[in-house]
């Protein structure tokens, strides 16, 4: 298959046109490299430096490339400084997809993979949370990528358009070829964090909060391996090319680790100890985010492979080792 990949050079993009790689598909990436890493794709894949807000530019690729269908990661992802700057995740995440879906339909590329996210439920009632509980953002990111799906569910609706959405739960590890792995400017996320702290880069780990409503008080996530999320975008690639009608899933385990049990089984895994201290809550954070994704294992037949905390904290133990980028 030809797949034009937007935001193929950062995190997911990356791991995800690796896998399309393996599996045959020609490839083309399309970043601004505003976050990506131009080192993070492949030298077999085709790279256009080019934002999505672009469209004249897109049209122009699309005709040239003629992809089957595009995956569209390219996207500001820093729920914090959403709250901050939420113009700038607008103009980003809304227009630009709105951009990219103007190009796509002026040259008839009728399929889309668009990265959502869990951030779309905000404090959701029913946990593990299924696709049918309300989207009810608490921040501008999730408010962006709302947006998006509810723009795609009525584009496809009148227009020759067929679509997944994918929403991740919370993306970690790497690579296990120690290729690829995780590398944002400033880093935000708990894992990088902690193996930093780890490392021996960062002086200590901050717990936002531990007087949430959970066992030990901290907040409780699903970690997923960004291969196994990478595999949820091939499978639905497959089911889009082979007619199957837009629709919408979770990416998860559908178990969750709270923020204590990540800093433990990090200390465990690198065999390092290293300093922990008891913070405010940091605004915007729900108690517990955990994905009912049966809807995935089943329609998509996704298994997932690296379904083990130590195995994911391993690879980006190895990954922030020895980073290329
Ligand atoms: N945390 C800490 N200390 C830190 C960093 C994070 O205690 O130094 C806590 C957070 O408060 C949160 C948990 O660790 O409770 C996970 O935080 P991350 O920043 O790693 O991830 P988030 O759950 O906030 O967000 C991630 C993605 C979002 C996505 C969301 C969906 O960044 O884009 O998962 O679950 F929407």
């Amino acid at each position: 298959m030809k797949v034009a990949v937007t935001g193929g050079a950062g995190y997911i993009g990356s791991h995800t046109v690796k896998l399309l790689r393996e599996n045959g598909n020609k490839v083309l990436v399309i970043d601004n490299l505003y976050n990506g890493h131009q080192e993070a794709v492949p030298d077999d894949v085709t790279f256009i430096k080019c934002d999505i807000r672009n469209t004249e530019n897109l049209k122009t690729i699309f005709n040239e490339f003629k992809p089957e269908a595009v995956i569209h990661f390219a996207a500001f992802i820093e729920v914090g400084e959403s709250t901050k700057n939420p113009l700038a995740f607008y103009i980003n995440n809304v227009s630009g997809t709105l951009s990219l879906l103007s190009a796509m339909e002026q040259t008839a590329v009728n399929r889309i993979i668009f990265s959502s996210t869990a951030a779309v439920y905000g404090n959701p009632k029913t946990v593990p949370i299924p696709e049918t509980e309300p989207v009810k953002p608490i921040n501008p990111y999730g408010q962006t990528k709302a947006c998006v799906e509810k723009a795609l569910k009525d584009i496809s609706q009148f227009d020759n358009l067929s679509y997944v959405s994918l929403r991740y739960f919370n993306a970690a590890g790497a690579d296990p070829s120690g290729l690829i792995g995780e590398s944002h400017n400033p880093e935000t996320h708990l894992i990088p964090l902690v193996l930093k702290t780890a490392k021996g880069e960062r002086e200590q780990i901050s717990i936002f909060g531990t007087d949430y409503p959970t066992p030990d008080g901290t907040c409780i996530r699903d970690y997923i391996h960004v291969n196994d999320l990478a595999k949820a975008h091939l499978l639905a690639l497959e089911y889009l090319m082979s007619g199957g009608k837009s629709d919408i899933f979770n990416c998860g385990y559908g178990k969750g680790y709270s923020v204590r049990e990540i800093i433990e089984t990090a200390k465990k895994v690198t065999g390092r100890n290293f300093k922990v201290i008891e913070e405010e809550r940091r605004q915007g954070d729900p108690a517990v985010l955990v994905a009912d994704s049966s809807k995935l294992r089943k329609i998509l037949n996704w298994n997932p492979e690296f379904d083990d905390l130590e195995f994911i904290i391993k690879t980006a133990w190895n990954w922030e080792l020895n980073r290329r980028f």
